[in-house]
């Protein structure tokens, strides 16, 4: 099979090339490939006539989004609309990422497939626009994914070992919740999703909720740290306060998966565990 992964550079697509490494892979990074140019997706998809696109690619600052929603919709939207449009001209399987910041946050319990996003940000509208521009698509699946850590790019694991090596307490909000995914374990999840050829949505993260607080604290656990050091604090103490909100409970039901007797994802301590040690950090 062969597959042409875009943002093959980000924290996701460099696990997709690990996966997808049995396959005939084209990794495509941002300097490779830019999505948002419509010619270059055109000629790149129907030049290599992949069987399946893995689009990873996205403007993921979250934050950024809020004073730039044009490049947000660019990037997070139409750029989508050019990946499939090239993919239907060669037959591809085509396969997206989108966001648990589609929803906003209001539910109690899990946010299951088919509840009724409502995005309360630049960056989740843009996403969820990146999920129309595919829905119904009998060849097209959507993979969202929530707070993802993992070895490559920055992300939450790597920035709370940093803050622990520094004297003193840590401070995590406890007010937003969610289920990490490790983006290995995600990748995994897709490959199988791709080789399958399944179409829909699928919520892919890994089992167990927390809030970033308790988040932290188990990072600080399995690092062998003291998670006694690290302190609750509200969204709203945060200083400087972010210019997107978040939603308040974003914790993303596996219900697709579960439901269609496909293996869900480990429970993130276990993951979080194996990161640690690829990390060098456990004690
Ligand atoms: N990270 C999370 O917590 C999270 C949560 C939910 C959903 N997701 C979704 O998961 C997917 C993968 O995210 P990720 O965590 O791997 O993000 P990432 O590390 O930011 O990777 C995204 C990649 O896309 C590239 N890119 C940006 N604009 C592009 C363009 N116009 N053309 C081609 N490539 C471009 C970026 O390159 P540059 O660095 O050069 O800009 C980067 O390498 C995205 O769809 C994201 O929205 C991520």
């Amino acid at each position: 099979m062969r597959v042409l992964i875009t943002g093959a550079d980000g924290q996701v697509g460099r696990e997709l090339v690990d996966v997808f490494a049995g396959h005939d892979v084209v990794a495509a990074g941002h300097q490779d490939l830019d999505v948002t140019a419509r010619d270059e997706v055109l000629g790149a998809i129907t030049g290599l006539r992949p069987d399946a696109v893995v689009h990873a690619a996205a403007w993921t600052a979250v934050d950024a989004c809020e004073s730039d929603p044009e490049r947000a919709w660019q990037t997070n939207a139409v750029a989508v609309r050019h990946v499939a449009e090239a993919a239907r001209r060669v037959g591809a399987h085509l396969t997206s990422f989108s966001t648990d910041y589609v929803f906003d946050g209001t539910k109690t319990g899990p946010y299951v497939e088919w509840d009724a996003p409502a995005p309360r940000s630049v960056y989740g509208a843009s996403k969820l626009g990146g999920e129309r521009e595919l829905a119904g698509d009998p060849d097209a699946t959507v993979v969202r994914i929530s707070w993802v850590c993992g070895q490559h790019g920055s992300n939450m694991v790597k920035t709370i070992l940093r803050l622990a090596a520094q004297p003193g307490s840590l401070s995590f909000v406890d007010d937003q919740r969610g289920r990490p995914t490790f983006a290995a374990d995600a990748a995994a999840a897709v490959h199988r999703l791709v080789v399958d050829r399944r179409p829909g949505l699928f919520h892919v993260t890994n089992q167990g909720e927390v809030t970033w607080y308790e988040f932290a604290r188990a990072v600080l656990d399995a690092s062998g740290g003291d998670p006694g050091r690290v302190q609750p604090i509200a969204t709203t103490e945060l200083v400087p306060p972010r210019p997107a909100p978040r939603p308040a409970n974003s914790v993303l039901d596996t219900a697709a998966l579960r439901l269609s007797d496909l293996p869900e994802l480990p429970h993130y301590r276990e993951s979080l565990d194996r990161l640690i040690v690829q990390l060098g950090a456990a004690t």
